[in-house]
């Protein structure tokens, strides 16, 4: 009986790595040793910025990095997207990780040896490119863990999809782009892809910590644009005319009323926010609608374009409403949450991975949690010990990240991809 025990555990010990390998250690050794590069890599992107739909360079410099790597290559999806497919050893399900590629017209203001010179032109304007919300880093944590896991591929079950995705900011007027048109290109079907992850560097949140929020993670964004129509008059004798400026103002409240009274605020969040834009004889108010519920956003719009109509309508002026979604709500399926915790856990430390609030900011990556389950989250930017309230936002020219930890994203990634 002992015997047969003593066999029966020797059996298991035998057994269980086939079914779980533990990867970790594996992992840390490969990524210490890739981190330099990748920290290389960063700010080589950091000093050449693309503005979306014009990432070439960025591009190139990713399919270059992929080949050598003996990774299979997409070019030009959606126009300069890239797509990294890497076949494990044995089969298994497909799993999507993304990074966008994109930088902004911002100009960048300090002393790094690095910071970027590069300007462009951008809606007819000359401006200062940027990477001000931190998607070089992106693109070199995603390059980082294709070259890791390409040198595991043998214990690869299943296969990983790398997404380098272009125009995340959004693509320039009256052109496509972004993670709709990569899915319009095939990227969630071709392979199918099981579950998709992305990280969001934060330069507000201290480096070697990951944060996270299970369900709705991130706003929708729909931009609103309300074309008030008055009738021209003297200006010394108003009740000959309709003045869409005063009409305007009255449906600004009512907007703002919308938030404060009729949006349910203990559910989620809702931010309307309107900057003015004055013309004689009519008037246009465009801003942003941000909401963190589907059926909230729904109820928002519909009240949205009749306070606008009924307020001017009211006034004897006509209200014209337009409202073009830009990303939708971000969110992180509650269970793929819940099962690929410990990964994150085992790439930050249990201590360093905590849940986060809501965020009103928006991700274009909500496309592709539509058609896969999917799960997005925030890996620590800023100065060890800095105050975040002293941290410069993203989107600003004093935007600035310490890439020493960036393996704490590729080893995110990299665990991901095998506990799943
Ligand atoms: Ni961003």
């Amino acid at each position: 009986m002992k015997n047969f025990l003593l066999s029966v555990c020797v059996l298991i010990s035998v057994l269980t790595p086939a079914f779980a390998i533990d990867m970790t250690g594996e992992i840390d050794a490969a990524t210490a040793k890739v981190l330099p590069k990748v920290i290389e890599w960063r700010r080589h992107i950091h000093q050449y910025p693309e503005l979306s739909n014009r990432e070439t360079n960025t591009a190139k410099f990713v399919e270059d990095h992929l080949r050598k790597l003996g990774i299979e290559v997409r070019t030009g999806v959606a126009k300069t997207g890239v797509i990294g497919i890497l076949k494990g050893a044995q089969p298994g399900p497909v799993i999507g990780l993304r990074a966008d590629m994109d930088a902004l017209p911002v100009t960048e203001r300090n002393s790094l040896p690095f910071a970027s010179k590069v300007t462009s032109e951008f809606n007819g304007q000359k401006v200062g490119v940027m990477h001000a919300c931190g998607h070089d880093s992106h693109v070199a944590m995603l390059m980082g863990t294709a070259e890791i896991l390409s040198s595991m591929k043998d214990k690869i079950k299943g296969t990983v999809v790398f997404i380098f995705q272009p125009a995340e900011e959004g693509a320039p007027e009256g052109e496509e782009g972004g993670a709709p048109l990569m899915i319009k290109e095939g990227v969630m079907t071709s392979p199918k892809i099981d579950a998709v992850f992305g990280i969001h560097i934060n330069s507000q949140t201290e480096v070697g910590k990951i944060k996270y929020k299970s369900g709705a993670a991130m706003a929708s964004s729909d931009w609103f644009s309300i074309k008030v129509k008055g009738k021209q008059t003297h200006g010394s004798q108003p009740w000959f005319g309709i003045d869409p400026i005063a009409a305007a103002t009255q449906i600004y409240t009512g907007l703002q009323m919308i938030v404060a009274r009729e949006s349910e605020l203990t559910k989620a969040p809702v931010v309307i926010g309107v900057r003015e834009n004055i013309i004689p004889e009519e008037m246009t108010m465009s801003g942003t609608i941000r909401t963190l519920d589907a059926a909230m956003r729904k109820d928002v719009h519909e009240k949205i374009r009749l306070t606008a109509t009924k307020i001017a309508e009211s006034m004897g002026a006509t209200a014209e409403v337009s409202i073009a979604t830009k990303t939708l709500v971000t969110y992180n399926t509650p269970d793929l949450v819940k099962r690929m915790l410990p990964s994150l856990e085992k790439a930050a430390g249990k201590e360093n991975v905590t849940e986060n609030e809501w965020t009103t900011g928006a991700e274009d990556f909500s496309f592709f949690g539509e058609k896969a389950p999917s799960f997005f989250f925030f890996v620590g930017g800023m100065k060890k010990g800095q105050d975040p309230k002293t941290a410069a936002a993203h989107h600003t020219p004093d935007f600035m990240i310490d890439d020493s930890r960036l393996d704490v994203g590729i080893k995110a990634f990299a665990n991901i991809v095998f506990d799943y």
